[in-house]
């Protein structure tokens, strides 16, 4: 029973102060709440440090409606600050995308933005090929257009631990914006060290009589002319099928979500996003942590009653209630990542036993950091493991949702079908997260768990359902299907490839001309894991697909990968390439994606006879041509 989640409420762009106060513009460019949650809380620490300005937290996307208003707009900024994360292969979040592709074609502009201050702190993982790159790119194009940079950029670095990285930018950006913002006999210039208050939203109990408007049912159309992320649509799971053979001890799932009659649309390529549901018994373990029974009934809201906003307004929007706590815990709580240090002060400020809220403290600062690092992040101790090594700690469920559990998160899927093949359905292919952490608890992933437990509509009426949305991607097949084009994608990566192949079998059917198309799939073993066979060989016998080459890793005495296979057809690969046709990879970034774009330039180099620096070149002119695109995780 999911409701469609709350649009976060906008606050009105409040006209600026005309007391004198100078003011802070704090952009953010968020995905999952961490960059947001960041620039709100420089806001609130900035507020109770300076009274001379005023501090406006602003989503990139609201503060322009067009691209001339950000021009209009950034030009009368005395000081901006931005806190930008990267995704994916090198992306934006959505939310910054529009302001990102504007800014980075502005080259003409000139030094335009000489009135503005600015300062950069970025939000990525180092495991990542293009670590931090929106951030990077921002702080460098803001001073090539004539920005003053008052802080070195920040590279907060998600692997470890990202308040620390947030932490010490902070501690560089105080000095720089006292000589800003203070005057020489500013007598607050002297003031105590700020604590962050632990946020908190108003939890109201209502008795199961009162409780009127529990949202029982989630009705098909959610009222809203579109969906997202905000306003997903309920979709039933109408196929679930175990893709790997009962010799393999790993999953693979085939799933099949109904959009009949939704007006729920995809196009060949994109993602879906998919709110899934912590399973069962990590909910009840978590009613048991906090010590509240599962049928408890709460509202929750993030204002006081007489509508002034908590927290300064800087809370997100709560999620539907009034709901049961087991409701809650099931749908809106992240239970399952490691806490956050503010997580856990905001537990050490509600441990009734002294020692362990000492602990946790200790843990949280900076005295604690190797402790932090080693017991928390790289034994992938669970939010629910602390909690449950931390028994006196209780927090109320206030305290919980706004402090201590971030919001469960929709996953992201790369949709496995062609609306052209499947039009009232989405496909998605989910390997199964599924293993043991360092302190000897099993893993589960919660969306590829709740898929591989789901009940499709094949097997009962009362089948299982989601809310989902669709994500547009830029990873689409050539305009013109006579392109030829090499698709690379082992394991799951295998996904939107299949969905390619399901448009081109259906152009062809149609009687469309279509170019060579080679596929190279990679698995561990063909009795195992070699997901879809039937079908890609049924693409090859149609015609859809010109040529299948299959690495196994897991067969022979060595590994065999992909990009080995790619490397004894260079000849043919650089002949497609030379012939203008399109390059795909689909997978893991972190390994196969960045091995496979290594041979790729090797190819490139040997084949074209180019030295390094051409072939450097060479390979970004076939990404700004969008001839080369990854759609990698
Ligand atoms: P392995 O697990 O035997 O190492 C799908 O996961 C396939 O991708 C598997 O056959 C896996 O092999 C392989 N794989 C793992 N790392 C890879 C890499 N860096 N490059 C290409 N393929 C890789």
């Amino acid at each position: 029973q999911a409701q469609p989640r709350p649009l976060a409420a906008k606050p009105k762009d409040e006209p600026d102060p005309d007391d004198g106060r100078q003011r802070v513009v704090i952009f953010f460019g968020t995905q999952t709440g961490t960059a947001e949650g960041f620039a709100k809380a420089l806001a609130e620490e900035a507020k109770a440090r300076y009274d001379r300005a005023v501090f406006k937290v602003v989503d990139l996307d609201d503060y322009a409606a067009e691209d001339e208003e950000y021009e209009e707009k950034l030009k009368k900024e005395n000081i901006a600050l931005f806190f930008l994360a990267t995704y994916g292969d090198g992306e934006p979040t959505d939310n910054a995308a529009r302001f990102y592709k504007w800014f980075s074609e502005g080259n003409e502009r000139g030094e335009w933005l000489s009135n503005l201050r600015f300062g950069v702190f970025g939000l990525g993982n180092r495991q990542y090929e293009h670590f931090n790159k929106i951030g990077k790119m921002v702080d460098q194009l803001l001073a090539e257009q004539g920005g003053k940079r008052i802080v070195p950029v920040g590279l907060g670095d998600d692997d470890q631990c990202i308040e620390d990285d947030f932490n010490a930018w902070k501690e560089l950006l105080w000095p720089e914006l006292d000589k800003l913002l203070r005057q020489e006999d500013d007598s607050s210039a002297a003031a105590t060290p700020y604590t962050a208050a632990i946020p908190e939203y108003r939890v109201v109990f209502v008795k199961p009589e009162d409780a009127t408007n529990i949202n029982k049912s989630f009705s098909l159309s959610n009222g809203h002319a579109v969906y997202d992320i905000q306003h997903p649509c309920r979709a039933n799971v109408a196929v679930r099928r175990e893709l790997h053979t009962p010799a393999s001890d790993r999953s693979c799932i085939h799933l099949e979500f109904d959009i009949a009659g939704t007006g729920l649309k995809y196009e060949t390529g994109d993602h879906v996003g998919v709110y899934a549901e912590n399973c069962i018994e990590i909910v009840e373990e978590a009613e048991k942590v906090l010590g509240y029974s599962p049928d408890t009934l709460f509202s929750i809201y993030a204002d006081q009653e007489d509508g002034t906003p908590l927290c300064g307004g800087s809370l997100p929007p709560p999620f539907p209630s009034p709901c049961t706590v087991r409701t809650a815990l099931t749908r809106y709580a992240d239970l399952l990542n490691s806490p956050k240090k503010s997580a856990l002060l905001a537990l050490a400020a509600h441990a009734s036993d002294p020692k362990e809220a000492e602990r946790l403290r200790h843990l949280a600062s900076p005295a604690g950091k190797k402790e932090y690092s080693q017991w928390i992040v790289m034994s992938q101790r669970s939010l629910l493991e602390v909690m449950s090594e931390f028994p006196s700690a209780k927090p109320p469920l206030g305290v919980f949702f706004a402090a201590i559990s971030p919001r469960l998160q929709p996953r992201y899927y790369s949709i496995s079908s062609s609306p052209r093949m499947a039009p009232t359905r989405i496909h998605v292919t989910c390997a199964l997260v599924y293993g043991p952490t360092p302190t000897g608890r099993i893993h589960k992933g919660v969306c590829s768990t709740w898929m591989k437990h789901s009940t499709p509509l094949e097997e009962s009426q009362e089948c299982s359902w989601a809310p989902i949305f669709v994500r547009q991607s830029n990873f689409k097949l050539p305009a013109d299907p006579n392109v030829p084009i090499v698709m690379i994608g082992p394991g799951t990566g295998l996904a939107p490839f299949r969905g390619f192949l399901q448009e081109r079998l259906a152009l062809k059917e149609a009687g469309v001309e279509l170019g060579h198309a080679i596929l190279f799939f990679g698995c561990r073993n063909r009795k195992m894991d070699f997901i879809y066979e039937d079908e890609l060989n049924n693409f090859v016998d149609t015609g859809a697909l010109s040529e299948l080459i299959v690495a196994f890793s897991r067969e022979g005495p060595t590994k065999e990968y992909v990009q080995h296979k790619m490397a004894q057809k260079a000849a043919e690969l650089w002949s497609i390439i030379s012939q203008g046709g399109y390059i795909y990879v689909c997978g893991d970034a972190k390994g196969m994606a960045r091995d496979v774009h290594r041979t790729l330039h090797t190819i490139i180099q040997e084949q074209g006879s180019l030295d390094n620096s051409k072939t450097e070149s060479y390979v970004k002119s076939l990404q700004t041509e969008g001839r080369y695109l990854r759609d990698v995780w």
